[in-house]
């Protein structure tokens, strides 16, 4: 959710006011990919990197996120949506964690859309916890090497138990990935939109979405093999 900063900077605000805004498109995304089927959608808060700005534009985001979390509980729970949250999450203030915390517990049985906040999270601090975690289970005899594939090693990660990453959107036109969900990007396509985070609403969202439908995903495989298995599928 790149801009923000820049949008308060364009128009003389302070960058806070570009994080504020930035909620509005956090809420209207949010409603709009429930709306249209996204399974999971995963929003990147604050990264791991986020605490070495500024303390008052730190403070100002953990306000924020209180905000938003004391602000949309009721909409989330109405919604069937279930709260998630990946990241370092025990080193947000009291004040967040909290309120973070209950609307994890509170929406734990929902159904609907998964709504994950990546807080205080880094794709490498991710992958390094996961090796730790997995040295540690060695260490007790519960994980040998040769156990060690491709999906046990994401069953260590943060996002366990979340459905295959599909989509990544940057906004603000910047091209690059900035230690977000680094694993699970192997297959995921990449959409960069020039439309700064608190511009980015409903109708950019959409521009997105249409953009990923005119993918081939291919995992590998060549395309009249990709061909061959979407008619097939039809046909069934
Ligand atoms: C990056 O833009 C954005 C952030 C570090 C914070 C994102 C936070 C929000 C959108 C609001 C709070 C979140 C929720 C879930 C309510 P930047 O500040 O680096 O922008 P710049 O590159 O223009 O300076």
């Amino acid at each position: 959710m790149d801009g923000n900063g820049r949008w308060a900077e364009m128009r003389g605000l302070p960058r806070e006011e570009g994080h504020r805004e930035g909620s509005t498109s956090v809420r209207e995304v949010t409603r709009c990919a429930r709306r249209v089927g996204v399974q999971a959608l995963t929003l990147y808060a604050f990264s791991s990197q986020n605490w070495a700005r500024p303390a008052e534009e730190v403070a100002a985001l953990m306000d924020l996120l209180r905000e938003y979390l004391e602000s949309e509980r009721a909409e989330i729970l109405e919604n069937g949506i279930r709260l998630n949250a990946i990241g370092e999450v025990e080193k947000l203030p009291r004040f967040v964690k909290e309120p973070l915390d209950r609307l994890r517990a509170d929406s734990a049985n929902n159904t609907g859309m998964v709504l994950t906040l990546a807080l205080s999270y880094g794709g490498r601090e991710e992958l390094a916890q996961a090796a730790r975690r997995m040295a540690e289970a060695a260490c007790k005899g519960e994980l040998t090497p040769a156990q060690l594939d491709t999906q046990t090693f994401e069953s260590y990660l943060w996002t366990n138990g979340l459905p295959p990453l599909d989509l990544v959107v940057r906004t603000s036109g910047e091209q690059r990935i900035s230690n977000f969900l680094l694993w699970q990007l192997a297959y995921a396509e990449l959409c960069f939109s020039d439309v700064l985070w608190p511009d980015f609403r409903t109708e950019a969202f959409l521009r997105c979405l249409a953009q990923y439908q005119q993918r081939e995903r291919r995992f590998g495989l060549t395309s009249a093999q990709v061909k061959r298995e979407d008619s097939h599928r039809a046909k069934a």
